[in-house]
């Protein structure tokens, strides 16, 4: 499927945005684990979280309702049956790392794969640490990839400094240290998203925060909830709030938005690059951070420098703000691209490669990434290459170009965005 997407002057009106995606994960996996029924609202409905849940009903979990209002019956720990078949979680890298760490604690037989795409994606540290706490574990290529095969015991509990920048092998590793005999420690040097430990510690895990970058987690504590309310997806949301900061008119409200200040980098960024968002009614649900939001256009955003250490903080981000620094005034310099993993490599060099087809300068050098501001980009076709966010990336890149610009491929937005293009169309003019 392809889209035309003509230049627009204006960004304007009030929406409220889909899920967020990490948080839908962790909801229905951690639901699934709790003792008793846990309704969940506002779950996003995607490829991805439909993997996720096919996954868990496999392994036994029954639900009712519907995506706006799920209960999904907690099974325990324990409770967990032996799935008759290869658990699939397609697309999602989410789904494939958490439910690893679970499975590697449960005492049956499994097998998990997932598409093309997550077939190639590292798994190594994960079964790594998995294994070193007692799981036993075999993949293809040394562990490294899926499918996986894995047989849970109880599990012993581990120190384990993050080696990689993954929130989802911290996750997998704090779900696994749920089914050891002691406590657990993980680092966190890298500053990845918490939403499993937000998560955790609403079902009363026995989990705590012991330095800045030290958390501990307790075995075998029983989980127990009422109700996951899941907030707008900050990472969709951004599209959005960088199209109505770059309109010549730009005026947007967003409600009921997370913000989790591992996922708000972008606002951060953008705060910097000069465009004005306001962050309104700041309230906590299931332990997360939720706000509405208020953008206005009016000011030219400026180049900025975005160091490493923010990278975390902006892992989904970084080709929207690849596209929103073409239209800064000065050159935009972004580090650590050189640390990115398998994912975000491919995200960055695919969008570097189309937004250059439009016009674009940007070096890429060896530590760092180059953007010059201030170039007129001219509309072109270009492919999503089957990535959401580069899509998103560039599809908001467009809205800004001098002419007409066509985008093939854009099936690709339903991994996290279905109504993206709708509902860019109906705020623009
Ligand atoms: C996610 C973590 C990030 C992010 C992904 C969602 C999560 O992946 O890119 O979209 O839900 O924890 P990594 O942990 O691979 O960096």
């Amino acid at each position: 499927m392809e889209i035309t997407i003509r230049p627009v002057e204006k960004i304007e009106g009030q929406t409220r945005i889909a899920g967020d995606k990490s948080i839908s994960h962790r909801a229905l996996l951690l639901s699934s684990l709790a003792e008793g029924n846990i309704e969940i609202e506002g779950l996003f409905e995607s490829e991805d979280t439909i993997s996720n849940l096919n996954c868990l009903k496999e392994l036994g979990v029954e639900v009712a309702g519907d995506w706006g209002k799920l209960i999904v019956k907690g099974k325990g720990l324990r409770g967990f049956k032996e799935p008759g078949n290869v658990l699939d979680a397609g697309k999602s890298g989410t789904t494939a790392r958490l439910l690893t760490g679970m499975l590697a604690g449960q005492p049956f037989h499994s097998t998990l794969t997932g598409d093309v795409s997550l077939r190639n994606r590292p798994m190594e540290k994960l079964t790594g640490a998995l294994i070193q706490m007692g799981a036993s574990i075999s993949g293809r290529h040394n562990n490294e990839l899926l499918p996986l095969t894995i047989r849970g015991y109880d599990l012993l509990p581990i120190n384990y400094s993050l080696p990689v920048a993954s929130a989802q092998v911290k996750s997998a590793l704090m779900i696994a240290a749920l089914y050891s005999r002691g406590t657990t420690e993980i680092v966190d040097y890298f500053n990845t998203n918490d939403h499993t430990e937000r998560a955790l510690r609403y079902l009363g895990a026995g989990i705590e925060k012991t330095g800045k970058n030290h958390t501990i987690i307790k075995g075998s504590t029983k989980l127990k909830g009422e109700k996951f309310h899941i907030p707008g997806d900050i990472s969709t949301a951004a599209y959005f709030i960088v199209a109505a900061a770059l309109a010549p008119h730009g005026e947007l409200y967003l409600e009921d938005i997370g913000i989790n200040p591992t996922r708000t980098g972008i606002l951060e960024v953008l705060g910097k690059m000069g465009a004005e968002i306001e962050v309104l009614n700041i309230r906590e649900y299931n332990c997360e951070p939720v706000a509405d939001l208020h953008v206005k256009s009016g000011r030219n955003l400026r180049g900025v420098e975005i160091n490493k250490e923010m990278i975390p903080r902006l892992i989904d981000e970084i080709p929207l703000l690849t596209a929103a620094a073409i239209f800064a005034e000065g050159d935009t310099v972004i580090y650590g691209g050189t640390e990115l993993g398998v994912k975000e490599s491919v995200r960055l060099k695919s969008t570097t490669i189309e937004l250059q087809k439009m016009g674009a300068v940007i070096e890429e050098l060896p530590d760092r990434l180059l953007i010059r501001g201030s170039t007129k980009l001219s509309g072109t076709r270009y492919e999503s290459n089957g990535d959401h966010r580069v899509t998103m990336a560039l599809a908001t890149a467009a809205l800004f170009a001098e002419s007409e610009s066509v985008i093939t491929g854009i099936e690709a937005v339903q991994a996290s965005s279905p109504g993206f293009f709708e509902t860019m169309k109906r705020l623009s003019s």
